[in-house]
């Protein structure tokens, strides 16, 4: 089979749309122009970090999808190389969806799904050392079939090495019971035999319009183990909930993996902003840490991004440790922080009505330190105008021994397409009510964190006036820092190969 490795210029007009949309993030990874999704095949191999990711380079709409690729040493700066995977004659003629890079002895190879008909199956590719060119496999594909018929959907990939076989996870659902992962096993990665269903949610539980409803089909299935600094183990299996069409949210399982089967212990959403951080994917770095990136789709109309010339964000790198209570702590990688350019605020204050100001910027990296007394509240206001025409609010309210977190974006934007519903949910908190929040704007891209949990979303400004924040709260103190954040400009691997 031939090598399939190609590089499809990125039309320049969409480049340049793109460019000149105030709404592109300066210091997140997006594509060149075009869609992007799901991130793919994280690795880092030889200190270099690399991202492939769901691509149309065509244009800013979901359809023919390739694996495109970065690389980094620093997790921040980002260098795109040529396309890893092209939809080709065969399997994955229709797209090259998800999957991993997982290394077969010295051989990398990618573990993702081809697209044929309106179907999915699992495919192969082996790569160049140098993890650039990429070789399809002429057994492609790899299973010919879901196990079953009776399946909502059949895709996406976990794979690991477990003793002397592979081991791996395809997200799928059951039609009348729910999602489900099914489990495979294989000797060379390209025989699987069966072994069933590592556990089946049920989506006749709860209502289909809650926060943490399991959906019927579970995209993007991703299993990992955390240990604590006291050396106890917990298992957590990543999904996200999907049904009929439309992405809910990610959710986990913290449980225990023995034998065939997951048993969970515990339910939780992985980021209360839903939707806007989808499909995440992690690995482990050659120092140990578990690293997570995820999509964060758009907030506005598909015809708004295809004037924009590109759509979606790459999540920044998120560290993953064992939280409280069978959870997961999230916060941004440390190497974020070697983007903080100019120091705007470093402050301590009581909170009061007063509020603080926190500078102006729409690249900001906003510290906060709360210690919240009883039913007491910090008030954060982001990308306000100076008339409070269009603002953002967070609001950060002890209740007893949690927190409740609420993200506003009624008054994000005037745009009357923008997506402008509430997110929220509730935080453990320290009996003292001390408490961290992290607050990272990128221009339409807004990431959270709250104590360890995150919150993303997106917004939509219309008004270039809208670069005001402050802080006011309640009964506590504070201690800020604010950072205006550096533009990360990103190097291609040519940019003649850019042009049309
Ligand atoms: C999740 C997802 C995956 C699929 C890919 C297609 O966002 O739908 O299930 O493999 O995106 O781009």
């Amino acid at each position: 089979m031939s090598a399939t490795t190609a590089y499809t210029p990125v039309p320049a007009e969409l480049i340049r749309r793109a460019g000149a949309d105030p709404h592109r993030p300066a210091y997140h990874f997006t594509a060149p122009a075009g869609w992007l999704n799901d991130p793919n095949g994280l690795t880092q191999r030889h200190g270099e970090y690399h991202l492939f990711y769901q691509f149309n380079p065509a244009a800013p709409v979901h359809d023919r999808i390739h694996w495109g690729h970065a690389v980094s040493t620093d997790l921040v700066h980002w260098r795109d190389l040529p396309i890893a995977l092209t939809p080709s004659a065969g399997p994955d003629v229709d797209g090259c969806w998800s999957g991993v890079l997982v290394y077969d002895g010295e051989t990398p190879t990618l573990v993702y799904s081809g697209r044929h008909d309106g179907v999915e199956l699992p495919c192969i590719a082996t790569g160049s050392p140098d993890l650039a060119e990429w070789t399809k496999d002429p057994g492609n594909p790899v299973i010919d079939a879901p196990p079953r018929a009776d399946v909502t959907a059949f895709r996406d990939h976990c794979v690991w090495r477990e003793g002397e076989v592979w081991r791996q996870l395809i997200g799928s659902g059951i039609r009348g019971q729910g999602g489900t992962a099914f489990l495979y096993e294989s000797e060379d990665l390209r025989t699987w035999r069966f072994l069933g269903p590592l556990m089946v949610g049920d989506a006749s539980a709860g209502d289909p319009g809650s926060d943490d409803w399991t959906g019927t089909m579970w995209e993007c299935v991703d299993l990992f183990r955390l240990r604590d600094d006291d050396s106890v183990e917990r298992d957590i299996l990543v999904f996200s909930a999907w049904n009929d069409g439309v992405t809910h949210h990610p959710l986990y399982w913290s449980g225990r993996y023995e034998g065939d089967h997951f048993e969970p212990v515990s339910l939780h959403r992985l980021d209360l902003g839903g939707r806007y951080f989808y499909a995440p994917q992690s690995m482990r770095d050659e120092s140990g840490r578990r690293l997570m990136f995820g999509w964060l789709q758009e907030g506005r109309p598909d015809s708004a991004s295809i004037a924009a010339g590109w759509s979606g964000v790459m999540s920044l790198p998120r560290v993953i440790t064992p939280g409280p209570d069978g959870t997961v702590h999230q916060a941004p990688a440390p190497e974020v922080d070697a983007l903080r350019a100019t120091q705007l605020v470093d402050a301590s204050a009581q909170l009061s009505a007063h509020a603080l100001d926190l500078g102006r910027g729409n690249q900001l990296d906003i510290e906060v330190r709360l210690t919240l007394a009883d039913e007491g509240q910090a008030i954060v206001v982001l990308c306000a105008t100076s008339d409070d025409d269009e603002r953002t609010v967070l609001t950060v309210r002890r209740d007893d021994d949690r927190a409740e977190v609420v993200l506003d974006r009624s008054r994000s934007s005037l745009d009357p397409d923008a997506d402008a519903t509430v997110r929220s949910g509730t935080v453990a908190l320290p009996a003292d009510g001390a408490i961290d929040v992290r607050v990272l704007i990128d221009h339409s891209a807004l990431e959270i964190f709250v104590g360890g949990v995150a919150l993303t979303a997106r917004i939509y400004p219309t008004s270039d006036d809208a670069v005001h924040a402050r802080i006011s709260g309640d009964a506590g103190e504070v201690r800020v820092r604010v950072w205006e954040m550096a533009s990360v400009s990103r190097a291609t691997h040519a940019m003649g190969g850019l042009a049309e």
